[in-house]
């Protein structure tokens, strides 16, 4: 399915915008502050569900009453997402909801400029980036990192107190350790499915031959449920002074590797580049083996920041996807 059109009203400093789309590959182009991220945003919340940048009372016209985008597909399905202060309607196939149903979302690879940041991120930034597209793969690890973050955070929480007694943390270990083992087994698995895809898309951008992966660093190690709960039970008198869950799944990293060693810190700038868009083209790729569907490409703003062999490469690769760009400088594609 391909996206025909986008209208927008009082959405950020558009008071009433229309694009029609190209099957192939769009071009939004206009200076700093004009409102092209904005498109992409209603785009995104039309077809994921949210924005990626912020919530609706951010987003609503400053001074106007409500906002509406309007999305439609060259099927002539339409989805409509109102915001009026107080609540957020979408309406799909003739019904309203408070959520975009499942069945009328579309994937997305939505790629920013600080998304070449991300080698040298911190843990915290790694964990947020990948959390993401496996949620965007599996409703299974979308629930179930809720539910662990929910629940380690009332952990926390009592960890806090003076007087706490073991037993008033179990059910919330019990609830760390089912979910926290499965999101567990699903990282490993995902990071393998990336591994085995990297390596060949990155040899088709960069002028080496360095062998590239993602180490999933975990003190984890196939754990099962119950060693898991045992872990948790163990930590008691640790994590009671430190305040705080000292094991599990929110502590893991995934760092980036060229042959042995980390990339950030010795990957150049040319070198890191190449690897994320590696990386989003691996990302598209598992988005439609999983789900079936040829994500639509979101560029916002990156060809500023590539090289021209770089452009080629992305605008190459992406040829068979609906490509939307923004920039503020003309391109050539
Ligand atoms: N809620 C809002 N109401 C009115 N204007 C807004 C709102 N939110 C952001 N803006 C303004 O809208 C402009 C659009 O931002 P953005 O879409 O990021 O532009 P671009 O991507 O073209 O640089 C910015 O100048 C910003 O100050
Ligand atoms: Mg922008």
């Amino acid at each position: 399915m391909l996206i025909k059109s986008i209208s927008l009203t009082n959405f950020r400093n558009h008071n009433q915008y229309y694009l029609e789309c190209n099957p192939d590959t769009t071009l939004i182009l206009g200076e700093n502050g004009c409102g092209k991220t904005s498109v992409l945003e209603a785009i995104y919340i039309l077809t994921r569900g949210k924005s990626f940048r912020a919530t609706d009372p951010d987003i609503i016209k400053r001074e106007a009453p409500f906002y509406r985008i309007e999305l439609t597909y060259d099927n002539g399905e339409t989805r409509v997402a109102t915001y009026n202060h107080q609540v957020k309607t979408f309406i799909c196939f003739d019904k309203k909801s408070r959520r975009l149903p499942k069945k009328a979302k579309h994937p997305v690879v939505l790629f920013q400029p600080s998304d070449l940041n991300l080698v040298s991120g911190s843990p915290s930034r790694h964990r947020e980036y990948f959390d993401h597209i496996f949620s965007e793969l599996s409703e299974e690890y979308s629930t179930n990192l809720s539910k662990y973050e929910k629940a380690l955070h009332q952990r926390n929480e009592l960890l806090k107190s003076d007087n706490l007694s073991r037993d008033a943390l179990f059910s919330w270990n019990l609830l760390l350790a089912r979910y926290g083992s499965n999101l567990h087994k699903m990282r490993q698995e995902f990071i393998i499915f990336i591994n085995e895809n990297l390596n060949p898309f990155y040899t088709s951008i960069a002028e080496n031959h360095d062998l590239v992966f993602l180490k999933h660093k975990t003190e984890l190690k196939n754990i099962t449920e119950s060693a898991y709960l045992k872990f948790l039970e163990q930590n008691f008198e640790k994590d009671h002074y430190l305040g705080h869950t000292s094991f599990g799944i929110h502590r893991d990293d995934f760092e980036f590797f060229f042959n042995a060693n980390p990339a950030s810190g010795s990957a150049s700038r040319g070198e890191t580049r190449s690897l994320i868009l590696a990386l989003k083209f691996v990302e598209a790729k598992i988005l439609e083996e999983k789900l079936g569907e040829k994500p639509i490409i979101l560029l916002d703003d990156v060809f500023s920041e590539l090289d021209n062999l770089r452009r080629k490469c992305l605008i190459n690769n992406f040829k068979d996807h609906q490509v939307i760009l923004t920039s503020v400088e003309a391109v050539t594609y």
